[in-house]
């Protein structure tokens, strides 16, 4: 544990680092470090490990950290170039991405992530930038909330989830969604009041707060960004692991290393063979779920999935 963070699959991932000691790496979801340590763990003297995070808090644990090695910079991993342009760094010899927010997150009810402890309903990850989850939903259209929570949370009760929100925005006013406690008990009552069965061991919000974490942080803007800059910068051989805890990160790793690799290629009607138009830039190395044993340590991983590509 580091910081009130068990890292994901550590092992799975340092693996699929295939780390080299006089390596550069970087680790673009910082946290708490537990991946970061590993990391730091595997290179020689010469090695460097540049770490991100966005979150004003984890970057202030980097901070304390004291390596010659180690270097950590605030900012969305998405201006992951901006941020080995400033740093004078070409091309590295890995990437990590632990998606998602860290138990530090989760756990804090004054970041407002979590359904189950009482806080402001904040959500953002950097909360120094944009606006809050309740900014957004005192000023967001019945349709919009509705499209954020099918989207983004894949939630069946979109509709109606969106229409009580909507309703409790205009009868208590400057009074709605002070907590998230709030949120979570309009969106039960509109479950429960529908569900035929409920989820087991699956809190009736739990796809709303999902959806609107993901909505607020511009969670799948940013993975679509970061994961098409990076490559560029990745050197022959170099690697990339991404940990994904959804099905819809997943989907968007999957295919962007399988168009990256050539697998949606056209074909040659006649030959058969794949025509490139442009050079295949990655090749699949492993998908990686977490055995029982993990799981039973670390129940956060239970939705795990980690992906290994490495550059052509
Ligand atoms: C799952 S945690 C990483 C935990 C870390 N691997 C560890 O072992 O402690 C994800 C972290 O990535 C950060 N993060 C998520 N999306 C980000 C983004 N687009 N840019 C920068 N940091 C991001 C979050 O603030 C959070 O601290």
């Amino acid at each position: 544990m580091t910081g009130g963070h068990l890292p994901v699959m550590p092992q799975a991932c340092i693996e699929g680092l295939a780390i080299r000691s006089d390596g550069i790496y970087v680790d673009g979801t910082f946290g708490r470090g537990g991946h970061a340590a590993r990391i730091l763990a595997g290179l020689g003297p010469t090695g460097s490990l540049i770490a991100i995070d966005r979150d004003p808090q984890a970057v202030a644990v980097g901070m304390t950290w004291q390596d010659p090695r180690f270097r950590i910079v605030q900012a969305r991993f998405s201006e992951v170039i901006a941020v080995l342009d400033g740093l004078a760094i070409d091309r590295v010899d890995g990437v990590l991405l632990d998606l998602g927010v860290s138990s530090p997150q989760l756990d804090d009810p004054a970041r407002g992530f979590s359904f189950r402890a009482q806080g402001p309903l904040d959500m953002r990850m950097d909360p120094t930038h944009g606006v809050s989850a309740r900014q957004w939903l005192l000023q967001a259209s019945e349709q919009q909330i509705a499209e954020v929570l099918k989207d983004y949370g894949e939630e069946r009760f979109a509709v109606p989830i969106a229409k009580a929100i909507v309703a409790r925005c205009r009868d208590a006013g400057a009074d709605a969604f002070l907590t998230t406690g709030d949120l979570a008990t309009v969106v039960a009552g509109v479950v429960r009041s529908r569900q035929k069965r409920p989820e087991v061991g699956k809190d009736p919000a739990t796809r709303t707060f999902q959806a609107l974490r993901i909505f607020i942080n511009q969670e799948l803007e940013e993975l679509a960004l970061v994961l098409d800059r990076v490559v560029g910068r990745l050197k022959s051989g170099a690697r990339l692991v991404v940990i994904a805890f959804h099905s819809l990160e997943d989907r968007m790793v999957k295919q962007f290393i399988a168009g990256e690799s050539g697998r949606n290629a056209r074909r040659d009607p006649v030959t058969g063979a794949a025509i490139h138009d442009t050079p295949p830039r990655l090749r699949p190395i492993a998908r990686v779920l977490p055995d029982a044993a993990e799981i039973a340590a670390n129940p956060r991983s239970r939705s795990a999935v980690v992906r290994v590509a490495e550059r052509l």
